[in-house]
């Protein structure tokens, strides 16, 4: 059985004698308790789809759906755990691939219908999304203006060279909020009498996650064919586009197990209340009337390390690991922190031996080598 323990020690919390707060944390809370939000509700009865009957909006080809899910079974038995499963998101194409992908269906869809002619969207200097926006952009005979966080590199590495190679504009925020560049750009091609579309950070908004919703549906018609029941979905989340989605297509499609995210910038609390807004606007943009699904949205925020996007041993491990053992490349950024946290939350008992679990590889994979001396 792997022994994850070192990573709990490596995580980089200070002083190598400090106790660090997953540690802390650890010694009060029993180790069946994934997050501290509120009771489980797996084996309660959902209403299903077929009883709801959402209105989806218009989209465009830009993903290769259906994804594969695959088991991991050299992982499970080096983890010793639950059964492992993988969804491959990472295989949408679009640039590589990525949950942008399934997103950016609707975005630019939306996009087109309102006539625009650049799409403009923000992110980190290592955006997933950016890149992918910049693909959907040139797929759809698009402008596209990347707003990125910070100041240009000196190496044009990982998304950054895809974005270039996709004809992308990169205008870089330096020390400035990217919304407020954001804003400049669309008045500058206005004054151009050009027609500037803007996609928030992440593409989460009720567009993107209504793509989720759909994901989910997918998931559930090959649950279905394979006969496989789930206890757990596990992924890495962010802006909360994926799991908003997630959650309510759970709801609509009848899905019984839990959904939970782990977190890579932000506390708990802080995404799960995003998720929960952005779920119950998507429900209600579909014509699902005020749905809530707040008692779904379950987030983990134990292996933030030292911020986002620094990358730790506990990343390390699992990206090599994941890798050496399964032939599946994990990004530094995203899923790789996610499998470490579920590498952990394994290793701490979180899960029993007979039930299964999905992680959903939400992509990234082309950000790697921008990260080659960190891993
Ligand atoms: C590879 C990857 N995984 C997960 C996420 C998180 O998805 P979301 O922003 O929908 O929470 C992102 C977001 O950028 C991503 O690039």
């Amino acid at each position: 059985m792997l022994d994850v323990r070192p990573i709990i020690a490596d995580v980089g919390y200070g002083r190598a004698d400090a106790i660090s707060p997953i540690a802390r944390r650890r010694a009060i809370i029993p180790p069946d308790k994934l997050t501290d939000a509120r009771p489980t509700n797996v084996g309660r009865p959902r209403a299903k789809g077929k009883l709801m009957n959402p209105k989806y909006p218009n989209r465009i080809h830009l993903a290769h759906l259906p994804t594969p899910i695959e088991p991991l079974p050299r992982l499970t038995q080096e983890l010793g755990g639950p059964e492992l499963f993988i969804k491959r998101d990472d295989l949408t194409g679009l640039a590589t691939g990525g949950n942008k992908a399934r997103k950016l269906e609707f975005l630019a869809a939306d996009a087109i219908a309102q006539g625009c002619d650049t799409l403009i969207t923000t992110g980190a200097p290592q955006s997933n999304h950016c890149r992918q926006t910049a693909a959907a952009a040139a797929r759809a005979g698009r402008r596209c203006i990347l707003v990125l966080r910070g100041e240009a590199p000196v190496q044009t590495t990982g998304n950054i060279l895809l974005d270039t190679l996709l004809g992308a504009e990169i205008r870089w925020a330096g020390a400035r909020d990217t919304a407020d560049v954001m804003a400049e750009v669309a008045a500058e091609l206005k004054g151009q009498s050009r027609q500037p579309y803007l996609i928030p950070l992440g593409g989460s908004n009720v567009l993107g996650a209504t793509s989720y919703v759909l994901a989910m549906q997918e998931l559930m018609g090959q649950l279905e064919a394979e006969q496989l029941h789930l206890d757990f979905i596990v992924f890495a989340t962010s802006s909360g586009g994926t799991q908003a989605g997630l959650v309510l297509g759970a709801e609509v499609y009848g899905f019984q197990g839990q959904v939970l995210g782990i977190s890579v910038d932000h506390p708990a609390d802080a995404v799960q209340t995003q998720v929960a807004a952005l779920a119950t606007a998507t429900a209600t943009h579909l014509g699902l009337g005020t749905l809530s699904v707040a008692d779904r949205v379950k987030v983990n925020s134990d292996y933030l390390g030292e911020g986002y996007a620094m990358v730790g041993e506990m990343e390390r491990k699992a990206i090599r690991l994941t890798a050496a053992l399964e032939g599946v490349l994990l990004d530094p950024v995203y899923t790789g922190r996610a499998m470490g946290g579920l590498m952990d939350l394994i290793h701490w008992g979180a899960f029993t031996a007979g039930q299964k679990v999905l992680f959903w590889h939400t992509g990234g994979t082309a950000a790697l080598s921008a990260f080659a001396d960190k891993l």
